[in-house]
């Protein structure tokens, strides 16, 4: 050991941290979740996420050239409905929002990923990822809905259909339906260690889904577990998942780093809306520095074992990364 071993040797020059470093990120690691609203020429700023605005189909080719041309991996889509009901009739529409953009963003850049959020809350009038009877969010009645939604999207022609909602069995019955649909090329990126959590908070301004009574308790994950996550993730990757999800990303990253050493998947891992919020605040007031944390974060995210970065940092990492920036 010391005074041979001297581990600041490789530390000396930016060139030989380089040389060593173990964790690299690319454009083509993130996936920026974008906000599509009815209507036309729609563009407003989302107040408490910086930069993300709602934006209508229209909108949005402009808004996808722009990432495509930064060679980021894709977009995630999520849709804010003109009118909500008991059954998210909004969610299966074959002219639905999201259907709309999806046509939208393949004829725009085809070469672009695009992944679907497959849940209810945002078109449901009581805001829960599910049917709701007496209370209560139904498991089975909501897998037909969400086996709707996402061969409404893979219709459309969405490449990955993302499940967010946490009912037991979701991937398997959409699995079926896409396959029953002959859309078998269509794949699963499931949020399949999804908790409860506060970081969701500014989202749920974004998409207006906050539910209208209770809590998600009953069907996200308690954050104090991490076998149970394992469980999540076994059971989806045996109903046919094809990419698996942690979320958030922050507070999680042991599950993230437990999920990759088991596993022979790609794992995505959601720094969600919460996370970046934080930052952006912390920034605004001069007490960090964003670029400096925002790229820690998101080394940290891959370190921990995640290939895929869904972010809302995904335009401006690029810029990072091609302006050179180190992460610290
Ligand atoms: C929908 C959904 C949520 C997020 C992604 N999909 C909110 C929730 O579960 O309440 C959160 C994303 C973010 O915070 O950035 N179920």
């Amino acid at each position: 050991m010391f005074p041979r071993t001297r581990l600041r040797r490789l530390r000396r020059t930016e060139s030989l941290r380089r040389l060593v470093r173990e964790t690299t990120l690319a454009p083509q690691d993130f996936v920026l979740p974008l906000f599509v609203v009815p209507g036309s020429g729609a563009k407003s700023e989302i107040s408490s996420m910086p930069g993300h605005y709602h934006l209508s189909v229209d909108l949005l080719a402009a808004e996808v050239r722009e990432v495509a041309a930064r060679g980021i991996g894709g977009v995630l889509l999520f849709g804010i409905p003109a009118t909500k009901d008991e059954v998210a009739s909004e969610a299966y529409a074959e002219d639905g929002v999201v259907q709309d953009a999806v046509r939208a963003i393949k004829e725009t850049a085809p070469e672009l990923v695009v992944v679907t959020d497959v849940c209810l809350c945002a078109y449901m009038s009581h805001g829960h990822c599910g049917i709701v009877a007496e209370g209560e969010v139904l498991n089975d009645a909501t897998l037909e809905l969400l086996s709707k939604v996402a061969v409404s999207h893979g219709k459309a022609g969405a490449d990955l259909v993302a499940p967010s909602d946490m009912m037991d069995g979701r991937v398997r019955a959409i699995r079926s339906a896409l396959d029953d649909n002959e859309l078998t090329t269509v794949g699963i990126m499931s949020y399949a260690a999804k908790y409860a959590s506060a970081f969701y908070g500014p989202f749920r301004d974004a998409a207006d889904s906050p539910p209208q009574f209770g809590d998600r308790r009953s069907y996200q994950m308690d954050s104090a577990n991490v076998r149970e996550a394992l469980r999540e993730v076994e059971a989806d990757i045996e109903e046919g998942a094809d990419i698996i999800m942690v979320k958030p990303a922050l507070a999680y990253l042991d599950v993230i780093a437990a999920v990759a050493q088991r596993w022979p998947v790609p794992i995505a891992a959601y720094n969600v809306s919460g996370e970046f919020a934080m930052v952006k605040a912390a920034a605004e007031r001069g007490w960090i520095d964003e670029q400096a944390v925002a790229m820690e974060i998101l080394t940290g995210i891959k370190r921990a074992g995640a290939d895929i970065i869904i972010t809302y940092f995904a335009k401006e990492a690029v810029d990072w990364l091609e302006s050179g920036g180190e992460s610290c």
